[in-house]
């Protein structure tokens, strides 16, 4: 039996109280939160469990096996340190940290106290997001030409972290894991329309190794909550929608062909469109947070280091926000990573 305390119990640290409390393997003995409304709140929903204002009272606690960190971005750096260095394992919400230092430094400490240190890119722990990684990896599609990911929707706004910060870091995780890297460079705009000070929408395209293209649309100022992204190869084409559980994946057998004779005039290849059927795949679905909470206990108990949404993985994703953002700051600028 693992023992959890949560530190951040606002919008998303109840939902790690509530897993972790469902798991036969694990309980939620303890949460922290500087806000004393949250914590009468989460008493409430658990008498049982211990809540304080200091997150020090959690990792001082030896009945403590693992924090989980879902307080603001800026603070996770602070105490994902403060808790590997208590001995504590660490899951700890994306992003992992503000700068790509901060990443190696908490990378370093969990390699040096034998610590988990897991990143909450829950994507990679979604049954359907792990099917199209297979079938990409299976080769039907041919090779993969470009993609997109559109995360919008009105609210829920941040007072932290802009909109990229907030939002992309679950597109960026899931196009590194699809295309087993990090992009080389990208070039992005974002805007600030509501506030004036953080930037509620951006548009970013990043270049992947291999000539693969790839555009993200993140944005808290949309008329409809969208959650989807298309990946065309040179054979087939896909789309994942999150938001649509009974089909959440679609295969379009579609593609160009290049016909073997030229335009006369223009001396050049024509091209012809083949459309054949849609196939629905069938796929368990699960609830990727609870996956994610699964693999962390198995890696705490198992004492190995997560191979999936670790430390370096989480680097990548910060180093590539940081570009987003300086290319954002200058208009557009292609900054190479
Ligand atoms: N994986 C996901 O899909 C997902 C979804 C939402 C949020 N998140 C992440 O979770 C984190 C929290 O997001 P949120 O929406 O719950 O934010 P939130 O602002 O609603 O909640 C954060 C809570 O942390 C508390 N807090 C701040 N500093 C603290 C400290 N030093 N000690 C203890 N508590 C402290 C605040 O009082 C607040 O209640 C962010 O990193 C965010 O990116 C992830």
């Amino acid at each position: 039996m693992v023992n959890m305390g949560v530190i951040g119990c606002g919008h998303w640290g109840p939902n790690h109280i509530r897993i972790f409390n469902q798991l036969p393997n694990s309980n939620s003995l303890m949460c922290a939160d500087l806000d004393e409304n949250r914590l009468k709140a989460i008493q409430q929903l658990y008498p049982n469990i211990q809540a304080v204002k200091d997150y020090q009272e959690i990792l001082n606690n030896p009945q403590i096996d693992g924090v989980c960190i879902a307080a603001p971005t800026k603070s996770h750096y602070e105490i994902a340190k403060a808790a590997l260095l208590k001995n504590k394992h660490v899951l700890c919400e994306k992003p992992l940290a503000v700068t790509v230092a901060e990443c190696e430094d908490l990378k370093k400490i969990a390699e040096q106290q034998k610590r988990v240190l897991l990143v909450g890119h829950v994507f990679v722990f979604n049954a359907t997001i792990a099917w199209v990684k297979d079938y990409i990896d299976s080769g039907d599609m041919g090779n993969i030409f470009y993609a997109y990911a559109t995360r919008v929707n009105l609210g829920p706004f941040r007072y932290d972290v802009n909109a990229l910060w907030d939002l992309a870091p679950h597109d960026i995780s899931i196009f590194n894991y699809f295309f087993n890297n990090c992009p080389v460079n990208v070039s992005a705009r974002g805007h600030k329309v509501l506030g004036g000070r953080l930037e509620d929408l951006s548009f970013a395209t990043l270049e992947y190794p291999n000539n693969i293209v790839a555009n993200l649309h993140v944005s808290w100022l949309d008329p409809r909550k969208v959650r989807q992204i298309t990946i065309v190869g040179d054979k087939k084409m896909l789309v994942w929608d999150d938001l649509d559980s009974e089909c959440p994946v679609k295969i379009y057998d579609k593609h160009v062909e290049k016909t073997d004779t030229f335009y006369e005039t223009y001396g050049e290849f024509q091209l012809l469109s083949k459309v054949g059927s849609i196939m629905i795949p069938k796929i368990n679905l699960n609830e990727p947070l609870k996956a994610q909470a699964q693999y962390f206990i198995e890696c705490m108990s198992k004492d190995n280091p997560p191979s999936k949404a670790d430390a370096q993985k989480a680097a990548d994703v910060v180093k590539t926000l940081i570009a987003i953002q300086k290319s954002m700051d200058a208009k557009g600028e292609c900054v190479n990573l």
